[in-house]
């Protein structure tokens, strides 16, 4: 890697929580703050939103202040991270059915506000599309924070292994981690689509805020690496060292192995 990258990771941008419930908290705190603050000055306010079992608790807690204390998702934008390719939306593993049913089903959010990189089997031109989505983040003034996991091959996003700092959104190829990882959600690994569309890492890295929430000791050995290790494209998640924006929230046994 170049070695004009320099590594502003410190102190600050590690949050660290004793549980993945307060590390949710805070996490789901951070977004409603960016929503309210962005709601008083009249603006609304673009999200990026990740899937996953790791932001499940952060949508439950979101879906709680906007139930109890009224919290209001009317002004929120949101762009979602990936999608699996082909799948239909709703089958129950799409992740635009999983948002529905852990978020968007449960709050005030236009639906017309919702973007999912869905691309039907028969749309010929997926380029043309993933170049529309990456417009349209852009027309909105670029993602205000992107809501992050981290995959234990260190992807971030469907950017596997390999993928360009400068890759944008795109039709990419899983990971066999990624696949392996999917493979009791979807019940046999044959079932597991090959292929996803993701916004790319240089999608990501604009993100004017980006939190990264990693919670269980599964994600302690590449939260090791991806923080201090190598920046390199075997490690996606590694090139988020160079980001003064970032904030890694984690829980005590993701980040067991960095203490
Ligand atoms: P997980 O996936 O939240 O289900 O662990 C995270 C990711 O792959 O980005």
């Amino acid at each position: 890697m170049s070695n004009n990258l320099h590594n502003t990771f410190n102190s600050k941008s590690l949050k660290l929580w004793d549980s993945s419930e307060q590390a949710s908290i805070y996490v789901a705190n951070q977004i409603a703050e960016l929503i309210s603050e962005h709601r008083k000055q009249g603006k609304s306010v673009v999200l990026g939103l990740a899937t996953g079992n790791t932001p499940k608790k952060v949508y439950q807690e979101l879906v709680r202040l906007h139930q109890n204390e009224s919290l209001s998702f009317a002004n929120v934008i949101s762009f979602n991270l990936d999608e699996y390719y082909p799948i239909f939306p709703d089958n129950d593993m799409s992740y635009t059915y999983f948002m529905q049913k852990y978020l968007f089903g449960h709050v005030d959010i236009d639906p017309s506000n919702i973007h999912i990189p869905h691309v039907d089997s028969n749309v010929e031109d997926i380029e043309e599309y993933c170049k529309a989505y990456e417009d349209k983040i852009s027309s909105l003034g670029g993602l205000d924070l992107q809501l992050l996991g981290i995959g234990r091959n260190g992807h971030i996003g469907f950017n596997e292994p390999g993928s360009s700092f400068s890759s944008t959104t795109r039709l990419v190829d899983l990971h066999p981690v990624t696949r392996a990882d999917a493979e009791s959600d979807f019940g046999s690994l044959e079932k597991v689509p090959q292929q996803a569309i993701s916004m790319g890492v240089h999608t990501i890295v604009q993100a004017k805020r980006i939190l990264l929430l990693a919670l269980g000791e599964r994600k302690s050995e590449i939260i090791s690496k991806a923080l201090r290790g190598e920046i390199t494209t075997e490690i996606p998640a590694s090139i988020l060292q160079t980001l003064p924006q970032v904030e890694y929230v984690l829980d005590n046994e993701a980040a067991s192995l960095i203490k």
